[in-house]
């Protein structure tokens, strides 16, 4: 994923099931015909579901003929690809050399300490997912990371943890 893309809205995975073959059959006939597609297919599917579920990816194999181990295989092989539902809000934290140089591990532990979350966790309520990736591609605003595509910089622990505090509010005040 692009670093410092423009906010595109992100779904709540909350009890999201493959029931909506409609939706996976759309995606499917747009790369009908179209061989080495797969990596497309998974990137619209995520895009949909926010992560991959194991029975979307059943129901690929069983449409598109592609055999379940060659779709599982890539779907693990590429960091990219979530098989586990994420929170609202995911938080990916750069662990790249130019974030780990500028101090990334101090805000892991301000994001631990703030959601007590490690890295692939998510917290109880389901609002936020902690995920370590690397270079995000925006070395010069490191340590970095991206809530929902959208991007924070020059990161210090204090910072880190008013900008998820903000989210939680924003949060509360949507769910009140
Ligand atoms: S190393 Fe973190 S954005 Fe490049």
């Amino acid at each position: 994923m692009a670093c410092c893309e423009g906010k595109k809205d992100y779904k709540s995975t909350a009890n999201v099931t493959v029931r909506d073959e409609g939706k996976l059959a759309s995606i499917l006939s747009k790369y009908e015909g179209k061989k080495g597609s797969l990596i497309s297919i998974l990137q619209d599917v995520q895009e949909y579901y926010n992560y991959l579920p194991i029975d979307a990816l059943d129901y690929i194999a069983k449409e598109t003929g592609i055999k379940p181990a060659k779709i599982h295989g890539v779907a693990t092989f590429y960091t990219q690809f979530r098989l586990k539902p994420v929170g609202e809000n995911l938080i990916m934290l750069c662990q790249g050399t130019a974030c780990h140089v500028n101090g990334s591990k101090t805000i892991e532990e301000a994001i631990n300490e703030e959601l007590k979350i490690k890295d692939g966790e998510t917290t109880e309520d389901n609002l936020f997912t902690l995920i370590n990736v690397a270079c995000l591609g925006c070395c010069s605003l490191s340590p970095v990371m991206m809530i929902n595509d959208e991007t924070y910089g020059k990161l210090t622990p204090e910072k880190t943890k008013s900008i998820i505090r903000e989210i939680k509010d924003k949060q509360q005040i949507k769910g009140a």
